[in-house]
């Protein structure tokens, strides 16, 4: 996606500046042909010192065209011949000064004599660096001032809070405190400029004839004054990424005149699109992406006849919708209604499709778009981006979608397309980038015969043939030079060529779930721009190559999960690489963890889950800052579990130690390793992590866990797993002891599972304070007491098993343990309540199931039971019924050897 934001950036960059360019050009020449009157001596002294406070640099000004039009201010000419100024006719005073893009770079003096100039009505200092300096208070001096433009690029900005004097210009037209900043780059801008919602409520009192008030970027940090409605005069109003929150006032959609309106990544503005947007017919522009708008969009929205810019993404609009009544939209260039809770349809049979707007970009993921790809997409001749990725559409790829010649991005993975995709029928897309075939759709790609004389796109830089009926790795790849993205998981190939690891280009290589066989190259070490690289799931064998750990400083992702290798993992780790996630799970990889993991400083998922690992309890990685998943499951980890000082696991959010020898008593020691997992704010879980896509255009699967009659087995692939999944899963060890007290103060935790260990000792109350739990597995062990009456109040536990202690009394009546069945509870000789055949019956002993009833017949029909519920498992072939934590043989094993 690289090289398509930074084309995108740079003309919509060209774009933001042409309205001022024009501008400049037209003072120029209008204050040479007009002036009648000499400029004002003091008037031209305060100009002269402005100038002098500034060096002129051009790296100041981000303007392609900018040049320092103060070099040509002369003492001994008329300032009103000056670049950029601009006089009175009669009386000669200074009106107009303009030196956006000017390359002028230093702070501005809080006392500047630009703000003896009282008869300026126009002033823009856009484009220019200030260094950080404060927009001085003194601006409100400027009484007379229409037009104050004071935006700027980013990094070169004003900084610090927006003086509340700037709401004493009553007379203010248009306001512009901008960032210029475009998408996608606009998720990495932090916000330099606070203003006050006291002194935008002022604004609004004072300035009651705004036109523009434009504040992108300033941190408002509120909900928006109602009273902005009062503003009947606006036509243009952008307040993106302003930390807006709360209701967006409905009567904005009211303002007869607005042609602008931006109002997107505010996150939490919550409103809806009224009827009456109908009237905005001068509408061109709306973006109210990345907030929290719902409902329908209406009907008279396809009224405004101007709208060019309609982005939508990232709400929860809902309703059903057809695609082509967009088309009503004559005017239309540029539409995004990804992700949202809409359902698209393709056609409305009541709309003329022959008359279409210029379309240039469609972003149209995850809309539940369903139908076939729209035949008139075939006349969008003007169409540059078609993203219809993560919908349902049916049928083959019409023919003519290859044939717009313009497309630089064709994005169809993961709908339901089927057919024959045939590499010549690209070959007029000479303009592609980016091409999405793969996902969920069946869809076959033939390479053909020869490729030496079908011109593939040479510019493509990334290629998703994911799922296409791949038997061998297209050859034309090869011939790709520009090629920095290959995604081909799930197709039949058995080798990879060996050209592969002569494209350095590379950042992203996934080729998982095909039929690999073979060592894998040290070569592959070549691939020195590679991010990230998954190669799970084949049947790949031999050693991992010793340099992967190592090869590179921007190697991110590490998949090799679901092979055949072997041996030890790579035993180097250079200290400053860029490791996040290693994933070498179900392999029969052995040996020690290598003691230099503690190099990957940028470590936060590891998964070794289901190989041969035999070492002690790596303590060590407790060091790791950013670590958050660790998964050593089912390997032959013996030992003590612990955490030396210094070794705190500081992120901690899942760890799975299941399957192993750990022997251990339990210790509050122990669970203080686990620290990370207490919260004292409920927020800190709600944040949306996405550790692995931030800056890479990758999904990941959610980290969720199945919940069968075996039990509880996490799935768990990086990405935004951590959304709110913290976990600790203990179970099929060695340990015992009692379960201190104090993990009941792991208040975050969502799955708690200790089961088939040897612990004893009661149940902690304790557990009544995890509020979070959803899991709680605490079955074959040989804990005592009664349940505690505290674990009624966990209201989101979804799963829940005691069985097979030796607990007592009676099952908490109330609360969420009553949703359970007999499989949670039994094997507990001494439990009772309604899920078990055991009642409790108060005062009376109960009425016995058999009437001569003793602890004899009790524990036949008790043994009775188990032995049933046994015969079901293997009998049945499904398990049912069983709660027997994870490897059934050994559970029954161990079930046996209690019993008996
Ligand atoms: C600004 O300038 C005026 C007169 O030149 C002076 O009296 C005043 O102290 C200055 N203020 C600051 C903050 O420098
Ligand atoms: C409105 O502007 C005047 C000066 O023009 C100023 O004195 C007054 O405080 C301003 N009102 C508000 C509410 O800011
Ligand atoms: C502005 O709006 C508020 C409430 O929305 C209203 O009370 C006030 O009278 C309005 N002011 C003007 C000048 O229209
Ligand atoms: C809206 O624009 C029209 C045409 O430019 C103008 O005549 C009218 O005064 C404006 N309305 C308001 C409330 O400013
Ligand atoms: C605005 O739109 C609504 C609903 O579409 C309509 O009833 C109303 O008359 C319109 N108002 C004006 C001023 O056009
Ligand atoms: C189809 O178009 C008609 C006429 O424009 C409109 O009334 C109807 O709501 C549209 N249906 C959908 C689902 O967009
Ligand atoms: C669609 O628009 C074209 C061009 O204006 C016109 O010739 C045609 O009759 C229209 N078709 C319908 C069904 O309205
Ligand atoms: C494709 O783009 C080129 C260059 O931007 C332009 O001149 C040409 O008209 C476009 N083609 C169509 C069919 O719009």
């Amino acid at each position: 996606m690289g090289f398509l934001c930074s084309l995108a950036f740079s003309i919509q960059f060209l774009l933001l500046f042409s309205s001022s360019l024009f501008t400049n050009c037209f003072t120029l020449n209008d204050s040479t042909t007009t002036h009648h009157h000499e400029c004002h001596q003091h008037e031209s002294n305060a100009l002269l010192s402005f100038k002098q406070s500034f060096f002129i640099s051009k790296y100041a000004s981000y303007n392609p065209f900018s040049y320092p039009k103060t070099l040509s201010w002369n003492p001994s000419t008329d300032c009103c011949l000056w670049d950029g100024i601009e006089c009175d006719e009669l009386t000669g005073h200074v009106i107009s000064i303009d030196l956006s893009s000017s390359q002028l770079h230093g702070s501005m003096d809080p006392n500047s004599t630009l703000f003896s100039l009282v008869h300026l009505q126009s002033l823009d200092l856009s484009d220019n660096h200030f260094n950080h300096s404060q927009i001085p208070a003194r601006i409100g001096d400027l009484s007379q001032l229409r037009h104050l433009n004071v935006s700027h690029f980013g990094e070169t900005t004003f900084s610090g809070e927006v003086p509340t004097q700037i709401s004493h210009l009553s007379n203010l037209l248009s306001l512009d405190l901008r960032s210029y900043i475009v998408e996608p780059l606009d998720n990495l801008v932090i916000n330099h400029l606070q203003l006050k919602v006291s002194t935008l409520k002022s604004l609004i009192q004072n300035s009651t004839r705004l036109e523009q008030l434009r504040l992108n970027f300033v941190t408002i940090s509120s909900s928006l004054p109602h009273t902005l409605t009062n503003l009947t005069s606006l036509q243009k109003l952008s307040f993106r990424q302003c930390e807006l929150y709360g209701e967006f006032p409905i009567g904005i959609f009211s303002l007869a005149n607005l042609t602008s309106l931006n109002f997107a990544r505010n996150q939490n503005l919550q409103g809806t699109l009224p009827e009456s947007i109908g009237n905005l017919t001068n509408l061109a522009y709306m973006a109210l992406g990345d907030n929290s708008f719902h409902g329908e969009i209406p009907q008279s929205l396809f009224r405004l006849e101007n709208l060019e810019f309609l982005s939508l993404p990232y709400n929860l609009f809902e309703g059903q919708l057809a695609l082509d009544m967009f088309l009503k939209l004559k005017m239309l260039n540029f539409l995004d209604l990804s992700e949202n809770k809409l359902s698209l349809f393709t056609q409305n049979r009541t709309v003329n499709v022959t008359i279409l707007p210029p379309i240039q970009r469609l972003e149209l993921s995850w809309c539940n778009l369903n139908g076939e790809i729209p035949t008139w997409i075939m006349n969008l001749s003007t169409l540059n981006i078609l993203n219809l990725q993560h919908n349902n559409l049916r049928g083959e790829i019409p023919s003519f979608l290859f044939l717009v010649e313009n497309l630089t991005v064709l994005d169809l993975t993961d709908n339901m397309l089927e057919g024959q995709i045939k590499l010549d029928m690209l070959s007029k897309l000479q303009k592609l980038t980016n091409l999405g075939l793969g996902g969920g759709n069946k869809l076959s790609f033939l390479e053909g015969k020869s490729t030496t004389n079908v011109t593939f796109p040479p510019q493509i830089q990334s290629l998703d043939l994911g799922s296409c009926n791949l038997v061998h790795f297209p050859n034309f790849i090869q011939h790709l030079q520009e090629l920095t993205d290959l995604f081909i998981p799930l197709n039949s190939i058995k080798t990879i060529p060996s050209w592969i690891w002569s494209k350095t280009t590379l950042q992203i290589l996934e080729i998982s779930n095909n039929l690999l066989i073979g060592e894998i190259s040290p070569l592959i070490c070549n691939l020195q721009s590679l991010i990230y690289l998954d190669l799970s799931a084949n049947y790949l064998v031999g050693m991992i190559p010793s340099c992967l750990g190592s090869f590179s400083q921007s190697l991110q992702l590490l998949w090799l999960a679901e092979n055949k290798l072997t041996g030890n993992i790579p035993q180097t780790y250079v200290k400053g690489n860029a490791l996040r996630l290693i994933d070498f799970s179900s392999n029969k990889l052995s040996g020690q963890l290598p003691r230099a993991l503690v190099n990957c400083r940028m470590l936060e998922f590891l998964d070794v889950r289901h190989n041969h690992f035999n070492d002690s309890f790596p303590f060590w990685l407790g060091s790791l800052p950013k670590l958050k998943v660790v998964s050593l499951r089912d390997n032959q980890f013996y030992g003590a579990i612990m955490c030396p000082l210094k070794y705190t696991f500081p992120q901690l959010r899942i760890i799975d130690l299941s399957q192993n020898g750990f022997s251990t008593k339990l210790t509050s020691e122990i669970i203080l390793c686990f620290k990370s997992m207490i919260i004292s704010n409920k927020r800190q879980l709600d944040f949306k992590d996405r550790i692995f896509s931030e800056n890479m255009l990758i999904d990941i699967d959610l980290t969720s866990f199945s919940m069968s009659n075996k039990g509880v087995v996490m799935n768990y692939r990086g990405g935004q797993y951590l959304h709110h999944m913290v976990a600790i899963d203990l179970s099929s060890n060695k340990i015992y002891g009692e379960i201190p007290d104090i993990m009941g103060s792991l208040n975050s935790l969502v799955v708690l599972n200790l089961s088939n260990n040897m612990f004893t000792g009661s149940i902690p109350s304790s557990f009544g304070k995890l509020s979070n739990l959803e899991v709680l597995d605490l079955s074959l062990n040989s804990l005592s007491g009664n349940i505690p009456q505290q674990l009624t109040g966990l209201t989101f536990l979804d799963f829940f098993n005691v069985s097979f202690n030796n607990l007592s009394g009676p099952i908490p009546e109330n609360g969420q343990l009553s949703t359970f069945d007999n499989n949670s509870f039994e094997g507990n000789k001494d439990l009772c309540g309604i899920q078990l055949l055991k009642k409790c019956e108060d005062p009376p002993k109960y009425p016995l199931q058999k009437p001569d009833g003793d602890q004899d017949s009790e524990s036949g029909s008790f043994f009775e039971l188990y032995w049933m519920v046994i015969l079901i498992g293997y009998g049945g072939g499904l398990v049912a019924g069983l709660a027997l934590g994870n490897a059934f043989a050994i559970d029954v094993f161990r079930l046996l050897q209690k019993i008996f």
